[in-house]
Parts: structure tokens; C-alpha cells; sequence
């Protein structure tokens, strides 16, 4: 069945099997009460009967749901492996995803934006901060819950390039609708590019007159930049925020009106959320913060 994903193909092939099996199921079903109701009453029929219900009541159901049961738990086996050409560890937080690719030289971190090698396979460790999420990327594979104090597991390869679009699958507050990111397959090539950067410090001059406004209005508390004395653990990881396809955990475009929106009117474009709006920020010193952070690439 379509999907652009291995796993996502294996349980389309389960379904498939399952509704169509059921389907024939329920036919032979409606058939034999029809056939039942019609019959007239001979002297073997109640042999023919409790033969009927022990072949078709028992032995054949047995059978078939066993086969079935075995079939999922290996393909259970499979999408919750615990290995894969690279690791990623995903935290829920309310109400946005902090991303952590584990490589040879370290942790690299960012926030709400996925991004997949084509072909290979990505094990992802999956928690949550607060409360129960899930994560959920609907083309490459199945959905996972993130459980506060344990580590659950999922495996994803990818087969076909493009952004593929998760979302949070648990109802976990306020925001939990607009709990979404992106998931973009790239060719392998693009993906070693673009992780090597994103492991990179930002390049901020200390004058930056935006990074001046940035730190006075306090954001460094809660958010990070790489490289600068923004620490904050808080929030998600600015570092290359620019260089993310979406604002707000994949739901505006990467655009500086958006972005400007975002710190004054915050909770109108995303209710509920811990970070505070800006409402007194304006005019040159807001774009000056904007520009700022529109050069996070
Ligand atoms: Cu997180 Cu729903």
C-alpha cells in the first residue's frame, strides 16, 4: 500500500489484509446464517452442525487470528527496533518537540523540524517532559507514545524525498492540535550537509545590535543560541532557528512577519503556549530582533 516509508508500507499491508479478510469473514458469515435458516431439519443435521461450529467456531478463528498475531508482533518487532543508522531522541514538551541527533561527535540539538536520511533507518527514542504525547508521522510509519520517565522506541525509513509533516496523537492540553513538525527526507548526501551545520555554533557578533535586544528582553533565559551566553533550557533551541521550513512547531512559514507576529501576539498565533508575548516591542527595535533572528540560518 502507498506511503513513503517501509514501516508505513508494512502496517498499510496489515491493514489491507485485515479489512479485507474481514470482509470475506463476514460474508461466509451472513452466508452460513442465510444457508442455516433455510435448511429443513434431517436426522444427521445436529452431527453436521456441532462438526460445523468445532471446524469453522474454533479450529479455523484459532488458526487465523494466530497467524494474524504472530504477524503483528513481528512487524511490532520491526518498527520498534532497537537499532538504525542513526538515533534521534525526541522529547514532547508542551507544546512543541525538542530534537537531539546523536552523532559520533555529540549531540546536536534543534526543535520541531525532523529531518530524515532517504533509505535509511532512523531509531528514534521517544520521551516527554510533563505529560503524555505521542509522535506520529503519518506517511513514513506508525505512532508512538512519549511517556514522562520512560523511553519507548520507533524505527522510520524513509523512501520517498519531501516533507512528510508529524503531530502530536495524544490529546495532551491546550495546544495539543497545533502540536505538529515537520519531517523532511532528504537525499543522504543533503542530510550529512545539513546535519554538519546544524551542529555548528551560531555565528553572532558580539554588537549584534538584534542579539543586543534579544538578551535585554530576557530571551536568552529560556532560549538557547550556541556559541553566545544564550543558555536557556527552557524553550526550543534557536541556533539555526531561520533555517527551519516552519515557526511555532510546524505551523507558519519561516517569514518575518510571522516571526514578528509571533513575539508581540503570541497566544493568538498559538493559544496556551509558556512563552509570554511581547506586546510593547515595535517598530525599528522589534525589527532589529527579527532581523536578528532571521539571520539564524
Ligand atoms: Cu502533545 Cu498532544
Amino acid at each position: 500500500m502507498a506511503g513513503a516509508g517501509e514501516e508505513a508500507a508494512a502496517i498499510g499491508d496489515l491493514f489491507l489484509i485485515l479489512m479485507v479478510g474481514a470482509a470475506v469473514i463476514w460474508s461466509l458469515v451472513v452466508g452460513a446464517a442465510v444457508y442455516a435458516h433455510r435448511r429443513r431439519a434431517h436426522p444427521g443435521l445436529e452431527r453436521e452442525a456441532r462438526l460445523f461450529v468445532i471446524w469453522g467456531g474454533v479450529v479455523f478463528p484459532v488458526l487465523l487470528i494466530g497467524a494474524l498475531l504472530v504477524w503483528g508482533l513481528f512487524l511490532l518487532k520491526g518498527i520498534t527496533a532497537d537499532e538504525g543508522d542513526l538515533t534521534v531522541r525526541v522529547d514532547g514538551e508542551r507544546w512543541w518537540w525538542r530534537v537531539t541527533y546523536e552523532t559520533p561527535t555529540g549531540d546536536v540539538v534543534t526543535a520541531n523540524e525532523i529531518r530524515l536520511p532517504q533509505g535509511r533507518t532512523a531509531l528514534f527514542r521517544l520521551t516527554a517532559d510533563d505529560v503524555i504525547h505521542a509522535f506520529w508521522v503519518p506517511a513514513l510509519g506508525g505512532k508512538m507514545d512519549m511517556v514522562p520517565g520512560r523511553e519507548t522506541t520507533l524505527a522510520l525509513t524513509p523512501k520517498k524525498l519531501g516533507n512528510w509533516g508529524g503531530l502530536c496523537a495524544e490529546f495532551c492540553g491546550g495546544a495539543h492540535a497545533l502540536m505538529r513538525f515537520d519531517a523532511v527526507v532528504m537525499a543522504p548526501d543533503a542530510f550529512e550537509t545539513w546535519l554538519a551545520r546544524e551542529a555548528e555554533t551560531a555565528q553572532v557578533a558580539a554588537d549584534d545590535p538584534g542579539f543586543q535586544v534579544f538578551l535585554d528582553e530576557g530571551c536568552g533565559a529560556c532560549h538557547t543560541i550556541r556559541g553566545t551566553q544564550a543558555a536557556g533550557p527552557v524553550g526550543p533551541d534557536l541556533t539555526h532557528l531561520a533555517g527551519r521550513e516552519k515557526l511555532g512547531a510546524g505551523l507558519y512559514e519561516m517569514t518575518p512577519e510571522h516571526m514578528a507576529r509571533w513575539i508581540t501576539d503570541t497566544h493568538a498565533m498559538k493559544p496556551d503556549i509558556d512563552m509570554p508575548p511581547y506586546p510593547h516591542l515595535s517598530g525599528p527595535r522589534l525589527d532589529t530582533l527579527v532581523d536578528f533572528l532571521m539571520r539564524l540560518e
